[in-house]
């Protein structure tokens, strides 16, 4: 029997749906085919319509046209944070098998909502949080699920968002304020929740969660600073300066379509594309004087329900990104340090053993390989050969964490039990 190949329409052509997803789909041409594609920006629909080889008549600039009937299998939804929830309703409803991006909502009844859409339309349905199909994080999970360390105690997780990371999306990018975006628990770090519960092998009981906008603020700009960077004084000394962050960083490779510059200005990059930008878009501003609402650092505590307890610390002050979990075992210890690119285990009594991650890796796609990885399990979570480790009811529970450890932090950290 020929083998199915799945047909994918992609809803969002930004660095996610076209970028990662997008190339990667159309890579996989015994296994996916790209039917229709759909973007506000109508520069970004011709420039996939050619690189994915979709028809004409089956490129969108407008949901209302989009949507008027089914077009593919699988609809991949990789628009803006806010619009989730309204796309993937629209998506069941025409009968879509769905994968969304994170987070699917910071909304708890529209968790509900979801859920009993997807039911309803009996369709299958996934959360892109793609560091579960990562071969590193996947390599703990087997470590702590064959009982490696005994058994687990406590998780001791660090995100390092790294400066210039959040400077770029948290204080100047799409993320950078509670009106466009969802907060940082969810919008950073719901991965970092999704795994902990994963980890934990059980639901959180509890959750608490304190966290605050510390530093990136207009008390804290340099004598004489400027709205944007290239008026300013200190644009050659100031850490944090878009004239350095991406100008005189561009000018070291000039590569022609590379994150962050290709987030700045539309690919292929350039000099004067970024200089444009930097005069009058988003990304040249001051970082002490932008619109930006995120919390710059967090601490959240969780208890589960089989007495697993996980402390997750989110931070921007670090020179370089990359998660660092802990894990704490009745029989010896491991720890995955993204940024060491390793995965240390140590055994009470015993030498610790160091495995590179990059032997782990067949690809060095992004994500620690996770979006490849995310790739290569759908099809068998299409075909039903296998269940989708992040289906929505596994990730609405996480986002349920998110929710409350949000509603803990407004609260001054007040411990909340997760299910109300
Ligand atoms: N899984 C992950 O690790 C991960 C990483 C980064 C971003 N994300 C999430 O992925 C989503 C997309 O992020 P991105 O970085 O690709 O953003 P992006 O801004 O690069 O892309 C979003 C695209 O959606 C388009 N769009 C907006 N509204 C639309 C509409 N109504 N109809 C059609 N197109 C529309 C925009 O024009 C844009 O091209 C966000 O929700 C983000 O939080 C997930």
């Amino acid at each position: 029997m020929e083998k199915k190949i799945y047909t994918v329409a992609i809803l969002g052509l930004g660095g996610r749906g076209a970028d990662a997803y997008g190339w990667l789909l159309y890579e996989a041409k015994d296994r996916f085919k790209i039917a229709s594609i759909c973007d506000l920006k109508p520069e970004r629909v011709e420039m996939f319509r050619k690189h994915f080889d979709v028809p004409q008549e089956n490129c969108f600039t407008d949901e209302e046209s989009f949507f008027q009937e089914k077009r593919a299998d699988l609809l991949l939804i990789a628009t803006p944070d806010n619009e989730h929830v309204r796309h993937a309703l629209k998506g069941f409803a025409l009968g879509y098998d769905l994968m969304v991006e994170k987070p699917l909502t910071e909304n708890e009844e529209e968790c509900r909502l979801l859920l009993d859409a997807q039911k309803k339309s009996g369709a299958k349905a996934l959360v892109c949080h793609v560091l579960r199909y990562a071969p590193a994080f996947m390599k703990v999970s087997e470590l702590l699920k064959s009982g490696t360390i005994g058994r687990l105690v406590l998780i001791n997780a660090l995100e390092r968002v790294g400066a210039s990371h959040y400077t770029h999306s948290f204080v100047r990018g799409n993320w950078r304020n509670r009106k466009i975006a969802a907060p940082m628990i969810l919008a950073k770090c719901c991965h970092d929740l999704d795994l902990l519960q994963f980890y934990a092998n059980s639901a959180c009981k509890n959750i608490s969660s304190v966290g605050d906008l510390t530093y990136f603020t207009k008390e804290n700009a340099p004598e004489g600073a400027t709205p944007r960077c290239l008026d300013c004084p200190h644009k050659d000394t100031c850490p944090f300066s878009a004239k350095k962050q991406y100008l005189d960083n561009w000018e070291v490779e000039k590569p022609e379509d590379c994150w962050p510059y290709n987030i700045v200005a539309n690919a292929p990059v350039t000099r004067e594309k970024l200089e444009a930008a930097m005069r009058a878009g988003d990304y040249g501003r001051c970082v002490y004087l932008s619109d930006n609402d995120v919390v710059d650092h967090q601490v959240t505590e969780m208890v589960f329900e089989n007495g697993v307890k996980a402390l997750l610390t989110m931070t921007a002050f670090t020179a370089t990104g990359g998660r660092r979990y802990h894990f704490h075992g009745t029989l010896g210890e491991l720890i995955l340090d993204e940024h060491e690119g390793s995965i240390r285990l140590h055994l009470y009594g015993k030498e610790a053993t160091v495995t590179p991650i990059s032997d782990l890796m067949e690809k060095g796609y992004g994500h620690g390989g996770g979006d490849a990885g995310l790739i290569n399990a759908l099809y068998n979570i299409l075909s039903g050969a296998c269940a989708a480790e992040t289906s929505f009811t596994a990730s609405i529970e996480s986002h349920l964490m998110g929710i409350r450890a949000e509603e803990s932090r407004l609260q001054n950290g007040k411990m909340l039990p997760v299910h109300s």
